[in-house]
């Protein structure tokens, strides 16, 4: 689908969920999650496979459903979940991870763009999201891609809804 450097896209299917060692999504998400922990930041919610993987069985280019992984050799070091709303032309960003040896190296930017691309390709007017805000945080990820914070909701941790028009 689109390469930079070593990394490939392509659309998720349910194996790339994986079992635990197989360096699947499975894997990444825990690894992202015991590296969240120690950064101090608010744990990401508890992964729904079964509702992910049926996500993945649906994905027809036609279908509200995106689902991408982010492939160095045959190991998933990124993942997103998107749902292309038609009704509202808004697409909503569910879930986005980047295995934390290959953060800052732009993997998280490029599975947005391709989610962009394809929310414009179909005709959509938005993207919008929920992050957690806060110095270092994921809304300063979005922010950094041209999102703006349209609510915040106080709290531990606090949460800003993110949108940008496209
Ligand atoms: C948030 C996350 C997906 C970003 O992915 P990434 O691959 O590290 O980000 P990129 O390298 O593509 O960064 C793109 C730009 O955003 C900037 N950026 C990255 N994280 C940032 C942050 N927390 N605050 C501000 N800017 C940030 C980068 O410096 C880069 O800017 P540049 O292009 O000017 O150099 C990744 O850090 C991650 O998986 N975090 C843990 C899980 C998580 O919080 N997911 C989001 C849930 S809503």
């Amino acid at each position: 689908m689109e390469d930079i450097f070593s990394i490939t896209l392509r659309p998720a299917v349910r194996s790339d969920i994986g079992k635990t060692g197989q360096k699947g999504i499975r894997d990444l998400f825990n690894t992202v999650q015991r590296h969240e922990r120690r950064a101090g930041r608010a744990p990401l919610a508890p992964p729904a496979y079964a509702d992910w993987a049926r996500r993945m069985d649906r994905q027809i280019p036609a279908g509200p459903h995106e689902a991408l992984v982010a492939l160095r050799g045959n190991a998933v070091v990124g993942f997103c979940l998107a749902r292309h709303d038609a009704k509202t032309r808004v697409t909503k960003l569910d879930k986005l991870f980047v295995h934390p040896d290959v953060q800052g190296q732009g993997i998280g930017r490029l599975l947005m763009s391709q989610v962009t691309i394809t929310a414009q390709s179909r005709g959509q007017i938005a993207m919008t999201l929920r992050a957690e805000s806060g110095e270092n945080r994921a809304s300063g990820f979005y922010q950094q891609l041209g999102y703006s914070v349209e609510s915040r909701k106080p709290g531990r941790p606090t949460i800003d809804t993110l949108r940008r028009q496209i």
